[in-house]
């Protein structure tokens, strides 16, 4: 046998290994044993699967501006490629809520609207629950089945009992037709509401079986639906014809039953669908057309004429349907619908369709306005449960939604460091509100008053105050975060209801690894796409927002956002080229202190390189002195009051180390900005040999400066995943912007 033969027979094996433990095809005695061994995974109905779904996949904790959230992992599942829901933690406990109230209650009685600005991942969190539930479907604790209609040949029937025998060849206690195949059988009809398999047993005797079993069960109610519900029209009139065959032994008709394993399948629309608006018919009925199916019916069922629904909400039985932009349609065209969610039934003409799913629906707020306006509002309001889809607000979170797609083997080239994360800065940045002031009192009205859209920006992202806060206050900021974050969730214009969206925002991000200047895409080819965008005011309506105390300032951000960015290399930079950083600062001032807390007790310090106990190093503190300290200050009066400050802040702040950056910013400031000089010099010089080197111009160099351009560029590299390429383009631009001459 060859390579590929075998290779083929590997592969028979395999698909047909998977077809026997997936197609798995009961008796419906056999179904029944099943079920009654595991009652509560037999007995869901569509709520309470997809609330399994969601508790399947587990929980973990955010820790979030509005303090601790529960995040549900299903949202995580990264799919063939399809990418996770990134956030949004809040719409999906309010769906969790949702659903679990369907349960509590046992009827899915109103449908689900989410809305939100455009673009707000209303549909991809529909996405996700989908693949979820497929992902369940296969697994043993998801599995669903639904049952077929089996009519044997005349010959199976007459010539052997193979017709009742069970799976293992054995005779069976309960004769069923439902392992036949091929030529032993002459019709088999699917039910195409996928009903469930436990509505064959009559409403009575079902009820009585369930709550015997499940009666007893904490916390599972048994829903409408398996109590109360009944056999599809087609079933039910399939139903009483063998039952007046057979004169009445229930036990016959069910021997044509054929239950089925079924698996929830995106692709062939089983038990998920998605309803475009363009769509016009959900549900309808048409004849089931005579063909050899039919004609091979049993003499008793001749004479009925079939009818069998189609359509979205059919095939979403026993599952979800999702309505994209429903409001998008005419009011008449989704009236019925509301109607139906609840109810759990769709009128036809000849019959009623009754429904096991949940609805789902999407609409952007601006069509939810105009929906409210309507006079059929009023009624309309108690069946749906409305749940806000906002932007996100935290950029962090945002980042992750393009890391998942900008990579560089989606833009072909390398992403340069720091890219998505300016980018998703952007995008929070156009979506936050001035606070409203009146809200607050005191001390902390005032900061509230202040709060630029970049210090909100990092206040909702690392919890953190701006530096220019006394302690107090920082505390009282954070204290009170909970309160800005949910401030405007009540007003119709709240926060993350407009705004950038991420949809634009990767646009840019892929319009400018276009570019074909650049080797990689940089945020320098990202933010001159976004002042770009600024321009477009009247594509995007955001922009045409009044500038309020810098908030709504689009073409502002952008260049905040490019400073964070100047920040964030000169560190880096710095960094690789072994220069002084903000640390180091730190580090210099700590050792400063000691001396003068040493110098101003009058005791002697530890020396840490011979260990002898000496006095402090005047040379030491005067270096510092000639940065930090005001020329005309005496020097020990300086002294003692810095020693004085520290007391002070000690005693405030009894619990923390003293921060020297928060207790001394004006002697930082002069720290800083004396190293600059120093650090423009030496960075200037270290530029141009880098910069040479990626020219070309190695000869130049000396072997020293070589080495050192090199070590460079390897920093920049390994450390902080810079190439050649941006690295040069991130060194001119810092040079050009912040060390020019
Ligand atoms: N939280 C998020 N996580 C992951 N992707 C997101 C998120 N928010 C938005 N996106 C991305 O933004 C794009 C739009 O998302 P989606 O289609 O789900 O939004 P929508 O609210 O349904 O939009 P529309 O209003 O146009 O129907 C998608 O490409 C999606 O990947
Ligand atoms: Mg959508
Ligand atoms: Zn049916
Ligand atoms: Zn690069």
């Amino acid at each position: 046998m060859g390579d590929a033969d075998r290779r083929l027979v590997a592969v028979g094996a395999q698909v047909k290994a998977d077809f026997e433990t997936q197609r798995t095809l009961l008796s419906f005695g056999e179904y029944l044993g099943l079920a009654l061994e595991n009652p509560r995974t037999f007995a869901r109905n569509a709520a309470q699967y997809v609330k399994d779904v969601f508790d399947h996949f587990g929980t973990e904790m955010h820790e979030g501006p509005g303090g601790p959230v529960r995040h549900f992992k299903l949202f995580d599942l990264n799919l063939d490629g399809e990418g996770c829901v990134a956030g949004q933690d809040e719409v999906q406990n309010a769906i969790y809520r949702v659903i679990a109230n369907f349960v509590r209650l046992g009827r899915i009685n109103k449908l689900l609207l989410l809305h939100g600005p455009n673009g707000s991942a209303k549909s991809s969190i529909v996405a996700a629950i989908k693949r979820a539930m497929e992902v369940y479907s296969h697994k043993s604790e998801g599995a669903l089945y639904r049952f077929n209609w089996i009519f044997p040949s005349d010959k199976t029937v007459r010539g052997s009992s193979l017709g009742f025998q069970d799976r293992k060849g054995s005779r069976a206690e309960l004769p069923s037709f439902a392992h036949l195949e091929g030529e032993e059988l002459d019709a088999r009809l699917p039910c195409d509401l996928k009903d469930h398999p436990l509505l064959l047993v009559p409403r009575q005797e079902r009820r009585a079986m369930l709550e015997a079993c499940l009666g007893s069960q904490e916390g599972f109610s048994l829903s409408a639906y398996l109590l109360e519900g009944g056999l599809c029209h087609k079933c039910r009139q399939i139903y009483n014809a063998l039952l007046g065959l057979y004169g009445g032994d229930y036990l016959k008709v069910l021997r044509h039953v054929q239950v089925e394993r079924f698996y929830v399948d995106r692709r062939y629309q089983q038990a998920v669908v998605t309803v475009e608006p363009q769509v016009s018919v959900d549900a309808a009925y048409r004849q089931v057309t005579v063909d050899r199916s039919t004609a091979n019916l049993p003499p008793a069922l001749h004479s009925l004429t079939l009818f069998e629904p189609y359509g979205a909400l059919v095939l979403a039985s026993r599952g979800l349907v999702e309505y994209s932009d429903l409001l998008k349609r005419p009011v008449e065209a989704f009236k019925y619908l509301l109607g139906t969610t609840e109810s759990a039934a769709v009128p036809l003409d000849q019959f009623v369709l009754h429904l096991d799913e949940l609805f789902i629906a999407s609409s952007n707020d601006k069509h939810v306005a105009a929906f409210k306006e309507l006079p059929d509002f009023a009624s309309f309001k108690g069946r749906i449960e409305l749940i806000r889809v906002p932007y996100l607000r935290s950029y962090r979170v945002e980042q992750q939604i393009y890391d998942q797609t900008v990579t560089p083997r989606t833009v072909g080239r390398h992403v340069a460091p720091h890219t998505n994360r300016l980018a998703a800065m952007w995008a929070v940045l156009t979506r936050l509100k001035r606070p409203i002031v009146d809200r607050y009192s005191g001390e902390l009205r005032d900061v509230v008053e202040d709060l630029s859209p970049l210090e909100k920006l990092k206040l909702y992202d690392h919890f953190e105050a701006p530096d220019r806060l006394s302690l107090h206050q920082a505390k009282e900021l954070c204290a009170r975060l909970k309160e800005i974050w949910h401030e405007s969730d009540t007003y119709p214009r709240y926060e993350g209801g407009s705004g950038a969206s991420a949809r634009e925002v990767k646009t840019a991000l892929f319009n400018a690894a276009q570019d074909p200047d650049r080797k990689c895409l940089t945020p320098q080819a990202v933010l001159s796409e976004l002042r770009a965008l600024c321009k477009d005011k009247s594509v995007y309506e955001f922009l045409q927002q009044e500038i309020i105390d810098g908030y709504h300032d689009h073409e502002e951000f952008v260049r905040l956002v490019e400073a964070e960015y100047l920040d964030l290399i000169d560190e880096e930079i710095r960094d690789s080229m072994g220069l002084i950083s903000e640390t180091q600062y730190k580090e210099m001032f700590e050792r400063y202190i000691l001396c003068v807390s040493h110098w101003v007790k009058g005791e002697k310090l530890r020396n840490r390189v011979t260990g002898e106990y000496e006095r402090p190093s005047e040379a030491v503190m005067s270096e510092m002195e000639a940065v930090v300290m005001p020329p005309e200050e005496n020097r020990a009066e300086f002294r003692r009051g810095l020693i004085a400050a520290v007391g002070a802040y000690k005693l405030d702040h009894p619990q923390e180390a003293v921060d020297y950056v928060r207790a001394f910013p004006e002697l930082f400031r002069r720290l800083r900005d004396h190293y600059l000089d120093e650090r423009k010099k030496t960075l200037r010089k270290n530029t141009e040999r880098v910069l040479a080197y990626l020219a070309g111009d190695r000869k130049m160099l000396l072997p020293r400066d070589l080495v050192l351009v090199e070590d460079t560029l390897k920093a920049m590299r390994e450390r902080h995943g810079y190439c050649d390429a941006c690295a040069q383009e991130a060194i001119l631009l810092l040079m050009k912007k912040r060390y020019a001459e």
